[in-house]
């Protein structure tokens, strides 16, 4: 039996919650693997809608859930986090959660630095505002509190001491006061034995859950397009969300990352600054931020919407080795009478097929339309092919080969069952 890899194709918000609940049925362990609270997943499981930022969602399902050194951990999210999802009936215990121990810690000044930073920009970036690119800059910058650390004071008094030398000057030249380090030590001190409670060495675990043979589903977060290396950048998220990551912000070797599966939704969004080719602002965006609820469930934020972009999903394909695709949202596109597919780009008179890196010539990037038909039945609750009219099955046939990827899943509603299974990404 395969891993499974899940990871967004776009630039976050696929639909992935749902389908990685879907998948966790079927593994025995859940691994978060990059990113941190700025993650928001949604899963509706009958009449219960679980929100979740950073637990892994295999919780839901009551399976193992590891949240790996590549992840971004705010203590003090988590422990919100664990105590609402309590009040829905689903209790967290150290036998149901792992940390890794060598987790760096998102701490407040991040998210001072973060917040502060976003409102003193001229070109923001539309950060999610907790933190999570201060503290990945403290991460390579070798300055980060761990999780091991909450359990060694001395050496917590140090690292404090490292980190105000650092975020002293920093915060004076954004105008904010120095933070207090004594304060953090209490607040950290504080919260120590709850979040240690959680606290292993994620790999050992992990290797353990490899050699025995169990199914583990690694549960991306944000969108190949957000990546730091090979998103738009510098209008990315601070880690790299390609489906690579899996191994190093594990700790298993890259063999175990197995079938890659890239979250796709029938059309485009993103939330936050960047440059987005396909984006509408006619009423089509609107119908496509109104019928699909396009909201960011983190921030509230509206999300801007745009065609399929066949070029942007190639390009996921290509970097994250996806070996097949889940299509969500096409529910959306109903009522739509003609749908338009971004095939390439036209670049100076040129044609392109990729995104380039430039910011300038992304931002020049004139994006080549095919027409398709749409449809007026709807596609919402479909449970097998044969539901879908054909215009919808035209349209999901174009989208794979445009992208170079099969569509293996497709997602017809947020219901958890409204889904239909070409092939199951476990069994290859
Ligand atoms: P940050 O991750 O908060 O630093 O934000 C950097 C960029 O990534 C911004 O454009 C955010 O809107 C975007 N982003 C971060 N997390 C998500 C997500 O889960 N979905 C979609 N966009 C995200």
């Amino acid at each position: 039996m395969a891993n499974v890899t899940v990871i967004g194709a776009q630039w976050g918000d696929e639909g992935k919650g749902k389908l990685v609940d879907w998948l966790s049925n079927r593994a025995d362990v859940v691994v978060r693997f990059q990113g941190g609270h700025n993650a928001g997943h949604t899963l509706v499981v009958g009449d219960q809608t679980y929100k979740l930022s950073l637990l892994p969602s295999g919780v839901v399902q009551g399976k193992l859930s590891v949240i790996g050194n590549g992840v971004a951990v705010d203590p003090w999210h988590l422990l919100s986090e664990i105590e609402k999802i309590a009040g829905q009936g689903i209790v967290i215990t150290p036998d149901l959660l792992v940390l890794a121990d060598n987790a760096c810690l998102i701490l407040p000044l991040h998210r001072d630095l973060d917040q502060a930073r976003e409102a003193a920009a001229t070109k923001k970036i539309g950060t999610t505002g907790r933190g999570i690119g201060p503290a990945y800059e403290d991460k390579v910058g070798r300055r980060a509190i761990r999780v091991a650390d909450l359990e060694d004071r001395e050496a917590l008094v140090a690292k404090i001491d490292r980190l105000l030398a650092h975020h002293t000057p920093l915060r004076a030249g954004l105008g904010l006061p120095p933070a207090d380090g004594d304060a953090l030590l209490a607040e950290l001190e504080a919260i120590a034995p709850k979040i240690l409670a959680y606290a292993k060495p994620a790999w050992l675990t992990l290797d353990e859950v490899a050699k025995s043979g169990r199914r583990i589903l690694f549960e991306g977060a944000q969108g190949a397009l957000l990546d730091v290396d090979h998103g738009t950048y510098p209008y990315v998220t601070s880690s790299n969300t390609v489906a690579g990551q899996a191994a190093a912000g594990s700790g298993l070797g890259p063999r175990s990352a197995g079938f890659v599966l890239g979250i796709v939704k029938a059309y485009t969004t993103r939330v936050g600054e960047g440059p987005f080719p396909t984006e509408l602002f006619d009423e089509v965006g609107q119908h496509l931020g109104t019928v699909g609820r396009e909201f960011g469930t983190v921030t509230g934020r509206a999300r801007r919407c745009g065609w399929f972009d066949a070029a942007l999903v190639r390009q996921s394909v290509a970097l994250s080795g996806i070996a097949g695709v889940a299509l969500t949202k096409l529910d959306v596109l109903d009522g739509l009478q003609t749908l338009k597919i971004c095939t390439g780009y036209r670049l100076d008179g040129r044609d392109i097929g990729y995104l380039p890196a430039g910011l300038k010539a992304q931002a020049a990037l004139e994006p080549v339309y095919e027409e398709m038909d749409g449809w007026s039945e709807s596609t919402q609750g479909a449970r097998t092919w044969k539901d879908l009219p054909a215009a919808a099955v035209k349209y999901v046939r174009r989208v794979e080969e445009l992208i170079g990827a099969p569509v293996v899943l497709l997602s017809t509603s947020p219901e958890r069952d409204d889904t239909i299974l070409m092939r199951d990404p476990f069994q290859d």
